[in-house]
Order: structure tokens, then C-alpha cells, then sequence
């Protein structure tokens, strides 16, 4: 879709959230009926990265919604990257989707799934919203503005110490053997440093909500996706959080890696104990390179 050339200050971004709310609640009631029926299961990337119809069906519907109340803005979703669609970040007003987040969860009838729609403007995350489908939560932030679930202000745990920390994580859909040990080695690593407990639910979007309401202290993970966390990480912010490198230095939307907690102490921390495991960047093409180098 062409560029719209519109700045974030011109945007009407409260507009813009109240649409992305609508639509999640619209996709969430689809999500919900879909959960607990049979579903036709293809595979992506491995046999583990899982793809239905209704994630499908989720996602034409979001993107269909959006563009014609705001036509000239793209977007990048899940399911349209699948399919073959560039994952490209520009400075154009860029909508992030993930049409259900949690979708091994799904396709087992596990109630842990979210819809994530996030928009970027000049590559700067401006707002998102989160959709706990299941439970019923909406959580919704935006820049400067504050994050909320269903109304109430969110805030993230004060917690500096490790040794204090309950951790979430994800393992993601790859299997190949030395990134599996990888995976498990770091989350060794952190039990070693005395963290109270890691834990794993299925949903990044939904584990970072987690983070942005001080549940736990922290979320890291190594093979998720811009559309995982563009959303969540305007949530987390908002809510006083961090959002970081796995290496320590500030968060790259489209490197597949991302320590948050609550505060930074924290978050430094836990980067402090990971050991990379490498994954191809999300914007990996030719076309994305050229873009970054200019
Ligand atoms: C996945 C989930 C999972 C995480 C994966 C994500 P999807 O998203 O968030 O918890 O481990 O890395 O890709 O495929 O269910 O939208």
C-alpha cells in the first residue's frame, strides 16, 4: 500500500485507538467462538509454528477494518508476512498485527490468547491494544498517555533484585537442537542467579501484559516477532516498564529478542545472564537492508 507521507502529530491517534479497539473486540469475539471447535492446522517455519483459519480470517478482517477508515497507512501482519507480504518498517503510519497471539495455545482449546494491534509513526511506537479474548481484558496504551486494562492504570513491579524476580518466557516454535539446549541453558542460568521462578504461558503479548501490570517482574525471549511485541511494548512503557536488547542496549523492534521488566536494574540484569540465540531478523530482505543502510 502507498505511503501517506502524514507525521505522528497529525495522526488522530486517539481515533486510531479507538478503532484498534473496536476491531480487537470484533476479532476477539471470533477468536472466542473458534476456540473450543475443531480447527484445520497448516504449518509455517517448523512443525511447531502453527497457522488456522481463523488466525486467517482474523487477520483479513483487522487489516480490512483499519484500511478503510485510514486508507493510506500500511501494514504489517502475521498472516500476511506468512503468505509472502514484506515485513518492512518505514516511516509511514504502519499498523503491527498479530491476529491471535497464542495460536499453539488455540489450536489446543488452551484459553491463553490475545489479539495484538500496534501502529508505528515514524517508526516510533505510538500506540497499542492488546485483547485477552478469553478472560476478557482489553489492555490498551498509548505515548504519553498512560496503559490500562479495562479502564484501571497499569503499573509495572519496582523490583530491582533478581533474586526477587518471577520471570516469564517463551520457547517459541524452533527445534533445532543447539538453539533448544540454548534456550533451556539461559533459563538454567537465571534459576542459578537464585530468580524466584520462570514461567511459560504461550502468548508473548499476553506475558508482557503480564510485566505491565507488575503480575511478574520480567519477560524475556529469543525468537519472537515484531508483531509479538510492537503492541505490548507501548503497554509496558506506558505502565513505567522497559523494554530492551537481550545484549543490553536498546530494543530493535525487528531483532526477534527483547528483555522487559520493571524497572531497568532489572531488566540489565537478566540480559546480563543471556547467551545469544540467533535468529533472522524479521526484516531480513534485500529491500529491508537497503532501507536501514539509508
Ligand atoms: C507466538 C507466541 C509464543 C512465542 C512465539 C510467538 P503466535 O506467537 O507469542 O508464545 O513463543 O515466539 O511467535 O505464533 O502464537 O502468534
Amino acid at each position: 500500500m502507498a505511503g501517506s507521507g502524514e507525521k505522528g502529530s497529525e495522526l488522530p491517534l486517539q481515533e486510531c485507538l479507538q478503532a484498534a479497539v473496536q476491531v480487537a473486540l470484533d476479532a476477539g469475539q471470533i477468536i472466542r467462538e473458534a476456540l473450543r471447535i475443531e480447527k484445520r492446522v497448516q504449518t509455517k517455519s517448523s512443525a511447531a509454528d502453527l497457522v488456522t483459519e481463523t488466525d486467517q480470517l482474523v487477520e483479513k478482517l483487522i487489516i480490512s477494518t483499519l484500511h478503510t477508515k485510514f486508507p493510506s497507512h500500511r501494514f504489517i501482519g502475521e498472516e500476511s508476512v506468512a503468505a509472502g507480504d514484506k515485513c518492512i518498517l518505514t516511516d509511514d503510519p504502519t499498523w503491527i498485527i498479530d491476529p491471535i497471539d497464542g495460536t499453539c495455545n488455540f489450536v489446543h482449546g488452551a484459553p491463553v490468547v490475545a489479539v495484538s494491534i500496534g501502529l508505528a509513526v515514524n517508526k516510533e511506537l505510538e500506540l497499542g491494544v492488546i485483547y485477552n479474548c478469553v478472560k476478557e481484558k482489553l489492555y490498551t496504551g498509548r505515548r504519553g498517555h498512560g496503559a490500562f486494562c479495562n479502564g484501571e492504570k497499569l503499573q509495572a513491579s519496582k523490583q530491582q533484585d533478581i533474586s526477587k524476580a518471577l520471570i516469564l518466557t517463551e520457547l517459541g516454535s524452533i527445534r533445532e537442537p543447539t538453539a533448544v539446549r540454548m534456550l533451556f541453558n539461559n533459563m538454567e542460568k537465571l534459576i542459578s542467579v537464585q530468580a524466584h521462578g520462570i514461567r511459560i504461558i504461550g502468548s508473548a503479548a499476553l506475558d508482557l501484559c503480564h510485566v505491565a501490570t507488575g503480575d511478574v517482574e520480567a519477560f524475556y525471549q529469543f525468537g519472537l516477532h515484531c508483531w509479538d511485541m510492537a503492541a505490548a511494548a507501548v503497554i509496558v512503557r506506558e505502565a513505567g516498564g522497559i523494554l530492551i536488547d537481550t545484549a543490553g542496549g536498546p530494543l530493535d523492534l525487528m531483532s526477534r529478542r527483547v528483555v522487559a521488566a520493571g524497572t531497568s536494574q532489572l531488566a540489565q540484569r537478566i540480559a546480563r545472564e543471556l547467551e545469544p540465540v540467533a535468529y533472522e531478523r524479521d526484516d531480513s530482505t534485500e529491500e529491508a537492508i537497503d532501507s536501514r543502510s539509508k
